[in-house]
């Protein structure tokens, strides 16, 4: 129950489905975590993230804000260093989509959706690193540790999203990147790639048909929940993780195997 304890982690869109899992696993684990998200209610429904953290006895703040914005993702990471004196962990959770194909797909929707899946994340890991690097290592040469969601479809077609899918392979690569360009200097990233994960968000959920669809594909007997990625965030959030930076987790039953 201590594996994060003390650790200030900030997590992106954690006021539901995979983020809100996050948040509480990690709480629950003795980390102190900044909650940020542009609603405060879960998108499934249910109290909010940071009432349920605090009902555990765990440690959360909640931040509202809407990562679309530049400036806002910018000034994520330094209000959170200056309300909790460092950063430890940075979660990229938060994300959008549209759910369109090439042909249906908007130039403003395709920017949205770059705005809030990649550059976002692009200026939280900036900002996150710039701080990491002011900081002595721990006892594994370790500054900072970053952990990005990124998706099954960052490696295979997202069927009818091209928006979504060609921004999730962004977030692939630049996990890969900051590892590649940041390693010599105590940061590790990683990146959580999600299967297909029910978190009670309807639309496509809701879909028996599309329900039917994913389960065929997988050779899990079941689809994925919310905690199955939180534990794989977990561990490349810990001290566990060793030696291994620059790594994609399938968090996906076998389905990119197959
Ligand atoms: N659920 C899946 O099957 C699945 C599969 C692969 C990857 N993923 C990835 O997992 C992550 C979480 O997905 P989820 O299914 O839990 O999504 P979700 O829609 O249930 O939750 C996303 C959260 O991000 C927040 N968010 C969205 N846009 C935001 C913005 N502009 N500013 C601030 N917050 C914003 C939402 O309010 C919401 O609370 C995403 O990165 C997604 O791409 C999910």
């Amino acid at each position: 129950m201590d594996r994060l304890d003390g650790r200030v982690c900030l997590v992106t869109g954690a006021s539901s489905g995979i983020g809100r899992a996050i948040a509480g696993l990690f709480a629950a684990e003795g980390a102190v975590v900044v909650c940020a998200d542009r609603r405060a209610d879960p998108v499934e429904g249910g109290e909010t993230t940071v009432d349920l953290v605090r009902r555990a006895g765990g440690r959360a703040q909640e931040v509202l804000v809407d990562l679309g914005g530049p400036e806002a993702a910018a000034g994520l990471v330094d209000a959170a260093v200056a309300e909790h004196g460092r950063l430890d962990v940075l979660v990229n959770n938060a994300a959008t989509y549209v759910s369109k194909p090439l042909l249906d797909t908007t130039l403003a929707e395709w920017e949205h959706v770059f705005a809030v899946n990649v550059t976002a994340v692009f200026l939280l890991t900036q900002a996150a690193v710039r701080h990491m690097l002011t900081r002595e290592p721990d006892a594994f040469g370790v500054r900072g540790r970053i952990v990005n969601v990124s998706s099954q479809h960052g490696f295979v077609g997202a069927p009818l999203d091209i928006a979504y899918g060609t921004s999730k392979s962004a977030v692939v690569y630049l996990s890969r990147q900051v590892a590649t360009d940041y390693g010599h200097s105590g940061i590790v990233c990683n990146g959580v790639a999600p299967g297909k994960i029910m978190t009670g968000k309807g639309g496509r959920e809701d879909d028996p048909d599309w329900v039917r669809r994913w389960q065929e594909r997988s050779p899990y007997p079941r689809l994925g929940r919310p905690d199955d990625v939180a534990h794989a965030a977990l561990f490349l959030a810990s001290d566990e993780a060793r030696y291994i930076s620059g790594e994609n987790l399938m968090v996906d039953g076998g389905w990119s195997a197959s």
